[in-house]
C-alpha cells in the first residue's frame, strides 16, 4: 500500500498574474470594528478603461507606516482636513479618523473598493465621506490640508493631481506621499520635501 502525504502550502505553483501580494490577516483595526481592509485580489486590467490606465492596484497601508508618517507632522490633525486619493477599502481613512481630523474624503476608482470603504467606514463610526471617482478629475482641495498619498497610480494621473491641488489655490498643503514613484513631478511643481515623505508648497 503506497501512502501520499500532500503539503499543499509547499508545492511551488506557478504565480498567476492576479495573485495577492499581501498577507491576508486580518489587522487589530479589522478586529476592533470588525471591518475588513485587508488586500483586494482583482487583475490590473480593471484600471484599463479609465482615463490613463495607470492605477495601482490596492495594497492597504501598514498601520504603523501610516502612523509614523502623520505624526511626523508638525500639526494638530484637528485643525486639518485629510484627503486620501486611492483610498481602497478606507484603512487610511479610519486611521485618520482616530488621529482626529477634522474631515475626512476618500477618493476610489474602482466601486467595489470605494462601497467596502463606506461599508468600513460606518461600521468604525462614520464622519468619512467616499467619492467614487477617478483621482485624475478630482478637484475639491480645501486650505489647511493633509493630502495622502501611498503610491495610487502613475505619472499622468499623478500630473493631473498636481495641477489641479496647484490650481484650486488651496492654502497651507501639506502633501504625504509614501512609497512614492513620481516624487519629481512634486518638485517641478515648486514643492520642497521636509523629510521623506511629506512634502509642502510655500
Ligand atoms: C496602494 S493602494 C492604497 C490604498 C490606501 N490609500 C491605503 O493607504 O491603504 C492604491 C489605491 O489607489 C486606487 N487608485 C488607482 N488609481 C486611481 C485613480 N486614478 N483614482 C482613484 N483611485 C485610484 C486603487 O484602486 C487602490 O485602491
Amino acid at each position: 500500500m503506497s501512502l501520499t502525504l500532500s503539503y499543499p502550502s509547499l508545492v511551488k505553483r506557478p504565480r498567476r498574474d492576479d495573485a495577492p501580494l499581501f498577507d491576508r490577516q486580518p489587522t487589530d483595526l479589522d478586529l476592533r470594528y470588525g471591518i475588513q481592509t485587508d488586500g483586494h485580489n482583482h487583475p490590473p486590467s480593471v484600471y484599463h478603461r479609465f482615463k490613463h490606465s495607470d492605477g495601482y492596484r490596492y495594497e492597504p497601508i501598514r498601520i504603523q507606516w501610516f502612523t509614523k508618517a502623520i505624526q511626523a507632522l508638525p500639526i494638530q490633525p484637528r485643525d486639518y482636513s485629510f484627503i486620501d486619493l486611492g483610498c481602497g477599502k478606507g484603512r487610511a481613512l479610519i486611521l485618520a479618523r482616530e488621529m482626529g481630523f477634522g474631515s475626512i474624503v476618500g477618493v476610489e476608482l474602482i466601486p467595489r473598493l470605494a462601497a467596502f470603504a463606506r461599508r468600513n467606514a460606518i461600521r468604525a463610526g462614520g464622519a468619512i465621506e467616499v467619492k467614487t471617482q477617478d483621482a485624475a478629475r478630482f478637484a475639491d482641495y480645501p486650505s489647511h490640508l493633509v493630502l495622502y498619498l501611498f503610491n495610487p497610480f502613475g505619472h499622468k494621473t499623478m500630473q493631473n493631481v498636481i495641477d489641479n491641488l496647484v490650481a484650486s489655490k488651496a492654502r497651507d498643503v501639506w502633501v504625504v506621499y509614501l512609497c512614492g514613484s513620481h516624487c519629481c513631478l512634486l518638485r517641478e511643481a515648486g514643492f520642497a520635501c521636509v523629510d521623506g515623505n511629506a512634502w509642502r508648497r510655500e
